[in-house]
């Protein structure tokens, strides 16, 4: 079967209101924080995706019981201690840096070596951010090509809190720094960057020992030794970072409307509503809610008839740093000069998402400047493309195909994008979605 998708026609008007799979991030470390809970926990709508599966696929490696049936999974926790730690267990993250870099928290006590490796993607990416912090808990590693993956882990069984200053913004390695300090005896202090805040969210809801300030620019994190974990039945509410394609199409299409139910819209994530509320999209989110900690609503979005530029403070990046592909193709159809800016963190993604926004701008006709960590997109609010445009990304990044497909049905022209199948990391239902808006 191929695994081109061409796309010859814009989009006609649609108005529709949709549901998109369970946030990917909540499902992995729902999966994660299970599997050492005591008891069994349950969850409804965990996002099917390779990524998940890859973590429920890591854990059973480590000695839990997973059954994952009818849209319900249940994971019998081993507690805090309990992960049996067999001789040469490899663990496959794939294409998700979530998995690799948090469960590698979750190993610091390994009582033997465990390899970790993942696809080619992965393998490029740096994972030095984690074994720095890890080792100083007194965890050993082996990397093989100095940075990344593949690399293994030797445990330790006296290890000691840290204090660590993660400067870098990421959710991935605050995560992987709390999961350690879960393990190690003492009171770990991080002070992060602002980042997606689920696993902190996640563990205060258990009522673990996690302490929070919120500071202006970063949050002060204070975790001390898990004892024990409840199970944690958990109804994962839907993607934002999914979702966001959806938004994308209807601000980029004309007389549309669409809403999208029950997603989690924590404010650590909704980057990309804000930036488009600046450049005059109007969106409400409705029937807001908190449950278990996070924010959740439904979202509307209606076309605007006008796109404002955009000159977007670098505090919004983190909040909106896996939607930035398609925050550019709007700014793309946008009146005038729109610029981002320390965009550092997008070229160290499932690819170097950075080079590749502006690539794909470049053959819709759009002119772009990029340097450094910077871009300004120079906006045709006329847009209308009538060429052939090839897509094909070598690292297979499942969100450079999806903005592809966005692009296509806004903007028209003839495209042939590659790889139909990266869509299964985060989102395999993605194109059955879309074609629900066309019926
Ligand atoms: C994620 C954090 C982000 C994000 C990724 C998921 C998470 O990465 O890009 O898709 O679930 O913690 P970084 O934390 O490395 O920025």
């Amino acid at each position: 079967m191929s695994n081109k998708v061409i796309f010859k026609k814009k989009i006609k008007n649609f108005n529709k209101k949709i549901s998109v799979p369970g946030d990917k991030s909540l499902s992995i470390r729902w999966v994660l924080i299970s599997s050492i809970s005591d008891g069994v926990s349950k969850a409804q709508n965990l996002l099917k995706s390779d990524d998940v599966l890859a973590a429920i696929q890591a854990i059973r490696k480590l000695g839990v019981k997973v059954i994952f049936k009818n849209n319900i999974c249940k994971i019998y926790g081993v507690g805090i201690n309990g992960f049996n730690y067999k001789k040469n267990i490899v663990i496959d993250a794939k294409n998700s840096g979530t998995l690799g870099r948090l469960i590698l928290g979750l190993l610091i006590d390994t009582t033997a070596p465990i390899k970790i490796i993942g696809d080619k993607s992965l393998s490029k990416r740096d994972f030095v951010r984690i074994t720095k912090p890890l080792s100083k808990f007194g965890a050993n590693f082996k990397v093989s090509n100095n940075f990344s993956l593949p690399l293994t882990i030797k445990g330790s069984q006296n290890l000691k809190a840290i204090s660590f200053h993660e400067n870098k913004g990421s959710a991935q390695c605050k995560s992987s720094i709390i999961f350690g300090g879960m393990k190690a005896s003492g009171k770990t202090i991080i002070k992060a960057k602002k980042s997606r805040d689920h696993t902190e969210l996640l563990l205060k809801y258990l009522k673990l020992p996690i302490k929070i300030q919120k500071r202006k620019k970063f949050d002060l994190i204070k975790v001390n030794k898990v004892k024990k974990i409840n199970p944690l039945n958990y109804n994962i509410p839907s993607d934002i970072s999914s979702s966001a394609f959806f938004i994308a199409l209807t601000v980029l299409s004309k007389k549309s409307e669409i809403t999208i139910k029950n997603v989690n819209v924590n404010p650590s994530r909704v980057g990309m509503l804000t930036m488009l509320k600046k450049m005059g999209v109007k969106i409400n989110l409705i029937k807001k809610k908190i449950y278990k900690g996070e924010l959740v609503s439904d979202i509307l979005v209606k076309s605007p008839k006008n796109l404002k530029s955009i000159n977007c403070p670098s505090k919004l990046n983190s909040s909106a740093i896996d939607e930035f592909l398609l925050i550019f193709l709007i700014a793309a159809k946008a009146k005038g000069i729109s610029s981002f800016k320390n965009l550092g963190e997008l070229d160290k993604k499932e690819s170097p998402r950075l080079k590749w926004g502006s690539k794909i701008l470049k053959m819709m006709g759009i002119k772009s400047v990029v340097k450094r960590n910077s871009i300004k997109i120079f906006g045709n609010p006329n847009l209308k493309i009538n060429k052939k445009i090839v897509i094909k990304n070598y690292l297979k990044d499942h969100r450079i195909f999806m903005t592809s497909v966005i692009a296509a049905l806004s903007f028209g022209g003839e495209w042939h994008i590659h790889d139909k199948d990266s869509i299964k990391t985060s989102f395999p239902s993605f194109l059955k979605i879309l074609n629900k808006l066309q019926a």
